[in-house]
């Protein structure tokens, strides 16, 4: 019977043929115990020199690290292992002897591990890790799905830009100018008028020079966008998804997080509603803090999100940032006209920014004073302006960073880790 290691606990007791590779080995004379990955999970298999055939125990005490095999053998329960089950091996057929495999299990630098990613995936660490961004991706689904979402798709190749003409990649479009999409928000926009709750999940494109552990040149965003949802609306989706999110991952990923030595109490906690603190509050926070590097009007730096961020050990909201440092779009506070109804949440215990988002403007006027003060080229707004111009209404959205969140929950300190193929500023390979 073929199986694979994550469906063993059905076959205990009876004998099973899994198709795998050897992660790592220990023997003696007289016992050699394999360490087995096959992709759905890692198994120890037990070959025991006076229990198997002389050529068997030869082979298993010869395996060499990454080589493909198919081992056969009975499964039976192991308490003492997280995983809880191991093979006593009968048989081992070599695929392919793997000769010298570059990562071996001594200590290797993060270069070299990232020159050599296309392998260094195999890893125990690195499985757990996609394994956790892959419960995140399913439970995003779930999430919108459940709550009466439409997934979108917008396009990748652009020829306007919600965040900014900075941070652009320009490409050619036949004769045309054309960008790598740094947000779909504009065009959620325009399908939120036409489906009212919808998202959208696909790669990012930010040309930034940014060489931090939370910046990534290509990343994946959700970006929901709701019609009729005012800015407080939006944040309790936001509180509420964040929840389901860690919940799930909490409940379906319980070996991954051991495995990664994460502390579970500390997701444990995180719970709606999340505070909320205002820009303003925040500034006077750190200049009680001895932050002096900071006025009021400056952008935040990771340093001051996470000092704001600690005092509250939770995930939090930062709202009402000034007009002058955040996007055209922002709809500003009913009360005054220098901040914006905008939240960016933050993550405890150092991750930084997850989520922005806004309630956007729907005055057609305003709009189209902001394109201009931007000084963006209202030719390639039209089609954004038509929305605030046939039956527009108040709506809001946000936009959470993947690789962000899977770097927070996983515990894991650099989002290259996060992503199974990272662009980074000096890095294009593999
Ligand atoms: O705050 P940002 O730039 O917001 C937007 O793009 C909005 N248009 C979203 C919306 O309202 N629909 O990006 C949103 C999130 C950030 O909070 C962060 O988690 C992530 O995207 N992000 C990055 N992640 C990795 N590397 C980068 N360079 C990132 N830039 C943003
Ligand atoms: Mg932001």
């Amino acid at each position: 019977m073929k199986t694979t290691i994550s469906e063993v606990s059905k076959y205990v007791g009876q004998e099973v043929t899994i198709g795998a590779w050897l992660a790592n080995k220990r023997s003696s004379g007289k016992i050699a115990f394999l360490q087995l990955r096959d992709g759905t999970g890692f198994m120890q298999g037990v070959v025991v020199k006076s229990e198997v055939e002389e050529a068997v125990f030869q082979t298993a005490k010869s395996l060499t690290q990454e080589s493909s095999v198919y081992v056969t053998g009975t499964i039976q329960e192991d308490n003492r292992s997280p995983f809880g089950f191991e093979m006593q091996v009968t048989k081992v057929e070599v695929i392919q002897a793997a000769i010298d495999y570059p990562i071996t299990p001594k200590e290797h630098g993060t270069e070299f591990l990232m020159d050599n990613r296309h392998l260094w995936l195999r890893s125990r660490r690195q499985h757990a890790v996609m394994k956790i961004r892959n419960e995140i991706v399913r439970a995003t689904y779930e999430f919108f799905n459940e709550n009466g979402f439409v997934k979108i798709d917008p396009p990748i190749l652009t020829g306007s830009s919600p965040e900014g003409t900075t941070e652009l990649f320009h490409t050619k479009y036949f004769d045309e100018d054309a960008y790598l999409s740094q947000s779909g928000q504009l065009y959620m926009e325009a399908a939120a008028m036409a489906l009212g709750k919808v998202f959208s999940f696909g790669p990012t494109f930010r040309a930034e020079k940014s060489k931090t552990r939370r910046h990534l040149i290509e990343f994946w965003m959700i970006e929901p966008e709701m019609a009729f949802y005012e800015f407080e609306d939006s944040l309790k989706v936001q509180e509420e998804y964040i929840t389901h999110i860690i919940q799930s991952v909490l409940k379906n990923c319980a070996l991954e997080l051991e495995r990664l030595g994460r502390d579970t109490a500390k997701l444990e906690k995180i719970s709606v509603p999340f505070p909320r603190v205002t820009y303003d509050e925040a500034i006077k926070f750190l200049h009680e803090q001895g932050f002096d590097d900071i006025e009021w009007g400056d952008d935040f730096g990771a340093p001051h999100e996470t000092a704001i961020a600690n005092h509250y050990d939770q995930a939090i909201f930062i709202t009402h940032y000034p007009t002058k440092i955040k996007p055209f779009y922002m709809q500003p506070a009913p009360d005054r006209d220098d901040v914006v109804l905008c939240a960016d949440m933050i993550a405890p215990e150092g991750y930084g920014e997850i989520i922005g988002g806004s309630e956007r403007i729907h005055d057609y006027e305003l709009m189209k004073q902001r394109i201009e003060q931007h000084q963006l080229p209202l030719d390639a707004y039209k089609w954004y302006l038509d929305l605030s111009k046939y039956g527009s209404v108040p709506h809001s959205g946000f936009g959470l960073g993947l690789e962000r969140t899977v770097a927070w929950i996983s515990g894991v300190e650099h989002v290259r880790e996060t992503i199974p193929f990272p662009r980074l500023l000096n890095r294009l390979y593999p």
